[in-house]
């Protein structure tokens, strides 16, 4: 039966991994898989994780279920963090969630929600947007329109389209938007644009998908929430996926959590029940390893404090190695302006380089990135640099 099903291609993504492991080269440069690395190229466990670690391995005493929800102060404390202390939707209980296997699986959670609403709605994506988004809302059987969003020509974000677009998306559908560090160009909404959209949502009677797994990566962990919490106070309803692979170094833990903003409490509590159920069909229930860890961390003064401060540093060592690329490329004599890449936002940055020229610098100096022309930005160090800059010269 199973030689009915041919073999598939690599990932667009997780595929790059493999095949820089396969290459021989000493001086390949890997700049594919959206994970943070340190100046010697390694992820290494955050510090305030290593002490959640410890301590959650001397409290720890049963291995037995957690709740079908997942951890409960490990919930609060991301609530809190998403939306703010206080926010008037967790006063009025509006707000259902579950700790679901990473944003992956929060995206496939609120998508099978989505169709158990609806078995007719669409979800508008950016164009460009993550790989992984089409298979995971695609897969839970929605329809997916594509709305403008990034203008390669000017390396930078095309709102009047994305606007105009939006003006026709009927009531009821739904619109998935990057919270923040737009994955894949770095462009992110500025304040002025989150309001129109929040206006537009308001006009149309769309709703708002919220996707945000790089908060504190871009301007901070409060600013990045900005339009996340804009929404979340001005519209009934806000879908949102989060994500703690980036922010907390958690990737291998699968930690998300899958949010729904209802109108009312009664709803809420009905939504509250739905969710768990489509979880319960899938995998059962979350793991707790990973949500115990950010417990502990989002619930311990110091140990927030020192959590807080290690984001702090990731962003800005993104920040630096932006304008380091931009300086390295003008030193080496690239005769395009790339300052582009100075404004973009968080992990990501699009060179708006072709298809090819990707395949080119891969082939010829083992640099590797994304198709698309995103690149890791966390993966430049002041080892590798030179080389980067002399290669993407080269095939310039
Ligand atoms: C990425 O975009 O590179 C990461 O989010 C990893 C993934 O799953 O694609």
């Amino acid at each position: 039966m199973f030689e009915v099903l041919p073999k598939l291609p690599a990932d667009p993504i997780l595929g790059l991994s493999t095949a820089f492991k396969a290459d021989s080269s000493s001086k390949k440069i890997d700049l594919g898989v959206g994970v943070y690395k340190d100046e010697q190229g390694n992820t290494p466990i955050l510090s305030s994780v290593a002490k959640a670690q410890t301590q959650l391995l001397s409290t720890e005493t049963s291995k037995t279920y957690i709740t079908p929800q997942g951890v409960v102060g490990y919930i609060s404390g991301m609530l809190e963090l998403l939306l703010g202390k206080g926010h008037p939707t967790l006063l009025e209980n509006r707000v259902a969630a579950v700790q679901a296997p990473g944003g992956c699986g929060s995206l496939r959670i609120l998508s099978e929600l989505l169709k158990r609403c609806d078995g007719e709605l669409t979800v508008w994506v950016s164009d460009p947007t993550w790989a992984n988004h089409i298979p995971l809302i695609g897969n839970a059987g929605l329809k997916i329109e594509i709305y403008p969003y990034f203008d390669k020509e000017n390396a930078s974000i095309n709102f009047e389209g994305m606007a105009e677009c939006l003006k026709s998306v009927p009531k009821g559908d739904v619109v998935l938007l990057h919270g923040c560090c737009h994955n894949p160009t770095g462009a992110d909404l500025t304040k002025e644009q989150w309001n129109t959209v929040l206006e537009l949502a308001q006009k149309q009677g769309f709703i708002p998908f919220v996707d945000i797994a790089y908060q504190g990566f871009g301007d901070g962990l409060e600013e990045d929430a900005y339009g996340l919490r804009l929404l979340a106070s001005n519209l009934p309803e806000v879908i949102i996926a989060a994500s703690c692979s980036k922010n907390f170094g958690l990737y291998r833990e699968r930690v998300g959590l899958a949010v729904m903003i209802t109108e009312t409490s009664a709803i809420r509590d009905s939504i509250q029940t739905q969710i768990q159920s489509i979880a319960r069909g899938i995998y059962s229930m979350p793991p707790s390893y990973g949500g115990a860890l950010v417990d502990i961390i989002l619930n311990d003064q110091q140990l927030k404090a020192e959590w807080m401060n290690e984001v702090e540093e990731m962003r800005v060592r993104m920040q630096s190695l932006r304008q380091l690329l931009v300086d390295k490329l003008k030193e080496k004599g690239a005769d395009r302006d790339f300052s582009f890449v100075t404004k973009q936002k968080g992990m990501f940055s699009y060179l708006c380089i072709s298809p090819e020229q990707v395949r080119e610098i891969r082939a010829k100096h083992s640099v590797y990135f994304v198709e698309s022309s995103r690149v890791n930005i966390a993966g430049i160090s002041q080892n590798n640099i030179d080389a980067l800059a002399t290669a993407l010269v080269d095939i310039l």
